[in-house]
């Protein structure tokens, strides 16, 4: 079997970010609430003609732009944030991307976990030909109702993955751990913008698939947990990260102090912390946070954690390879998180209030991102490159904005 993993990792999020502490003050809630009890301080915001297929063009164009797409045979964009209930939104990525008319493409959901299949499927598909490399595009935006307790573990960001035999990143363990079953924790229906959820529920699903998934994993020969340097968690808010690593070392039978964890996930919380729930992106956000830390990880074994609400979970390990360092994006990630234009409360309100496109529609222009949505028409969407105004379409058949 190819050595198999990933290649190359870049990073997007939102225009715009909305603080925690201006989120309290509307809310009435003390703001230690959510920097402590939450682990979050901010969240990224979408502005109005950004949507999942901008947010996936602006972290894949990089990792084009450095391998581009000759040995490209498939794209696969993870969301539970999709624009159509028919057509893949890799799709228009296509002429904003120029990807090559060779490259299969498709959509892939599965609440949060989609991203890990999209990973494991890669995997298969480079096993059977190593010349070959996959896309695995997580792009989400996590929108609750307004006013709710989970408002706060709002957020939005892309990963793209770039998977290839011989990666110049980390190397996928051969062993995974998996876990799943029909939980009513979190959903959202057709007709509905936002979903249902059963918080208290959500994190006892969680730590049940922590669990669960990890005791697969050991079956199937994978490491103790003492062997992994790290642990990156799936991250709806970054303190269920400590709930997670507490929660497995105590059914591990060793029960931990405070700074154990801390120690082992804290780096893994960088961006989250920041940038919120960005649903299936959240892990691969938390990978990145990891390896763009200056400790030198080459050779460590990290555990990867992906919890899909509904539920599916999927222990698995990633170790640097020698040189990762140098093929990191750590400057254009904190790039990413820091140009974002504080919100002010009453826009952040009116956006969260318009519903989804759909007839006509022509969004505000706001977004500073080198992709944009520029219309609606006819339940067509026009995606622009802000930089060269290459134009792509792309048809929606849902909704109810517009005329
Ligand atoms: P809540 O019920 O309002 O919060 O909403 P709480 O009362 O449980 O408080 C939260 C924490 O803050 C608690 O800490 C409090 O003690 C603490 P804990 O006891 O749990 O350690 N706290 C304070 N700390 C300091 N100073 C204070 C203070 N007050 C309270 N003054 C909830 C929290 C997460 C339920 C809500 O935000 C929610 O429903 N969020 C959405 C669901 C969610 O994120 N679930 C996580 C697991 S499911 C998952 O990860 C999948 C998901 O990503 C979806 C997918 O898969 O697609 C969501």
């Amino acid at each position: 079997m190819p050595r198999c993993g990933i290649h190359d990792i870049s990073l997007a999020t939102t225009h715009y970010v909305l603080d925690h502490a201006t989120l309290a003050r509307q809310q009435g809630v003390p703001v230690e609430k959510y920097h402590r009890g939450l682990g979050q301080e901010a969240m990224s915001i979408a502005a109005d003609d950004e949507d999942v297929v901008t947010l996936a063009a602006t972290a894949a164009a990089p990792v084009l732009r450095r391998h581009g797409t000759e040995r490209l045979r498939t794209l696969i964009l993870a969301t539970e944030t999709g624009i159509d209930q028919s057509k893949a939104a890799g799709l228009p990525l296509h002429p904003l991307l120029d990807l090559p008319p060779t490259t299969r493409v498709v959509e892939l959901k599965q609440a949060c976990y989609a991203a890990t299949a999209a990973l494991q499927f890669a995997v298969g598909l480079i096993t059977r030909d190593p010349a070959q490399q996959v896309l695995v595009i997580a792009s989400d935006i996590a929108r609750y109702d307004l006013d709710t307790p989970a408002e706060a573990t709002q957020g939005a960001g892309a990963a793209a993955i770039l998977v290839s035999a011989d990666p110049a990143v980390a190397e996928l363990g051969p062993v995974t751990g998996v876990y799943s079953a029909d939980v009513m924790d979190f959903w959202r229906p057709n007709h509905r913008a936002t979903p249902i959820v059963d918080g208290k529920l959500s994190i006892t699903a969680y730590l049940d698939a922590v669990r669960h998934a990890y005791a697969d994993y050991r079956r199937r020969g994978g490491h103790d947990l003492a062997e992994f340097g790290a642990f990156c968690y799936h991250q709806p808010f970054t303190r269920m990260a400590h709930k997670a690593h507490r929660h497995l070392l105590e059914s591990a039978g060793a029960p931990p102090e405070d700074h154990d964890i801390d120690a082992a996930v804290a780096a893994t919380t960088r961006y989250n912390r920041v940038i919120g729930n960005s649903y299936t992106a959240s892990l691969y956000l938390a990978l990145a946070a990891l390896l763009d830390q200056p400790d030198d990880l080459t050779g460590t074994p990290i555990a990867l954690l992906s919890y899909g609400s509904g539920c599916v979970a999927e222990f698995f390990s990633a170790t640097p390879v020698p040189g990762y360092r140098e093929h990191l994006r750590t400057d254009a990630n904190r790039d990413a998180v820091d140009a974002r234009k504080p919100i002010g409360y009453d826009r952040y309100r009116t956006l969260h209030e318009t519903p989804p496109p759909t007839g006509r529609y022509v969004p505000d222009a706001e977004t500073a991102g080198p992709y944009r949505l520029a219309a609606v028409t006819n339940d067509i969407r026009t995606y622009e490159a802000t930089e060269n105004r290459r134009v792509a379409t792309y048809s929606v058949n849902s909704g109810s904005r517009g005329e």
